[in-house]
């Protein structure tokens, strides 16, 4: 974004998350709609490393060093964004700054992602309550450079839920698998369709966060119907097909790397070389006619085809393909980042 080789700034950008805001109108509108979603994607809405999310009353802001335009300045696009987000009911605009090379912060963060005074507006709650579907999730916008949820997967959600109704309706409460779960949001959709759950991640904060994700929509969370596992994925997986336990649905949805601990018992993780390993160990715990559901948004694995070729590999055959849902709209610019496949084997 430069005209005749001058610098560009808060008028033009404001030009250009208006027509962003317009192309996904549709999401404030439908009926039951969410009220998180995404609202300006970076290149794909016309400026390379900025994106913007919205969570009910809370907006983040987030800018990536190196790969924002020179021009662009947080503290003079902040107004920008809340002027135009105001119609949708954003009060306050939060900044999150990433760093060229994270690896590089040695786990500190910059403390303008943990400050609640917001970059400009009005603070919201530390634990905001955001709607998807038929449930509600908590987030935090001031809790680190994450928030709780990731946007990019709400109608892959709604897809599990759809699986997970169509079984209950047919007798029988589907068991799901959910690895990976950070804050257990794919077994909270599930949960609420119906489903028995089991939550598998290496962080105790998280899987907290997830119970209390279960504690706002209703569902009790200490029984035997969902189930929290603070392990490592493939130690789980290795356990349940020991033990003879067996899954419906193994959600698989993996960072792109992780550097594990030996002192914790968690293995380093890359997607593009482990990723096989995975698919054959879940495998291992389906039940007769279970279904996988794999994700990604390694840039490798997410070429078209990529993931399924790696699917057929690993397993040796051709699965069932299942039909997933197309990219949500606030996603459907960049859906060349994410990949993901469904399958019963
Ligand atoms: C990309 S997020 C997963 C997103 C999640 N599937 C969702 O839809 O919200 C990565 C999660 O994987 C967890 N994690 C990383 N390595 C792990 C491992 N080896 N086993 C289990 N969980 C792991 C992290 O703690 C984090 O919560």
């Amino acid at each position: 974004m430069e005209r005749g080789g001058r610098e560009s700034g808060s008028a033009d950008f404001a030009t250009l998350l208006e027509k962003a805001v317009g192309h996904r109108r549709g999401l404030l509108h439908e009926a039951g709609a969410s009220d998180a979603c995404r609202v300006f994607s970076g290149a794909a809405d016309g400026v390379d490393g900025v994106f913007i999310d919205r969570y009910g009353a809370g907006a983040t802001l987030i800018v990536y060093e190196g790969r924002a335009p020179q021009w662009f300045d947080a503290q003079e696009i902040g107004p920008v964004v809340l002027g135009v987000l105001k119609a949708w009911g954003v009060q306050g605009v939060y900044h999150k700054p990433f760093a060229r090379d994270r690896s590089k912060m040695g786990g500190e963060l910059p403390p303008v992602v943990t400050d609640p005074r917001p970059l400009c507006g009005e603070g919201v709650e530390e634990a905001l309550a955001i709607r998807e579907h038929d449930y509600r999730l908590e987030v935090r916008l001031y809790d680190g450079l994450s928030t709780g949820i990731f946007l990019d997967q709400r109608e892959n959600r709604k897809w599990v839920q759809e699986g997970v109704k169509a079984r209950v309706q047919r007798g029988a409460a589907p068991k799901v698998l959910n690895t990976f779960a950070y804050t257990c949001a794919f077994s909270v959709a599930a949960a609420r369709a119906g489903a028995l759950t089991t939550s598998v991640d290496v962080s105790a904060r998280y899987l907290e966060w997830g119970k209390r994700n279960f504690a706002l929509n209703g569902i009790h969370a200490e029984g035997v119907a969902h189930r929290f596992a603070r392990m490592d994925t493939f130690e789980f997986l290795e356990y349940a097909a020991r033990k003879g336990l067996r899954y419906d649905l193994v959600i698989l949805d993996p960072p792109s790397f992780s550097a594990g601990s030996k002192k914790k018992g968690i293995r380093p993780w890359s997607s593009v070389s482990d990723y096989p390993d995975l698919i054959r160990a879940a495998r291992k715990v389906l039940e007769p006619k279970g279904s996988v559901f794999a994700s990604t948004n390694t840039t490798e694995l997410c070429r078209p085809g990529r993931l399924q070729q790696l699917v057929v590999k690993a397993l040796g055959n051709e699965p069932r393909w299942l039909t997933l849902p197309d990219a949500p709209v606030d996603f459907s610019r960049d859906r060349d980042r994410f990949a993901a496949v469904g399958f019963t084997v």
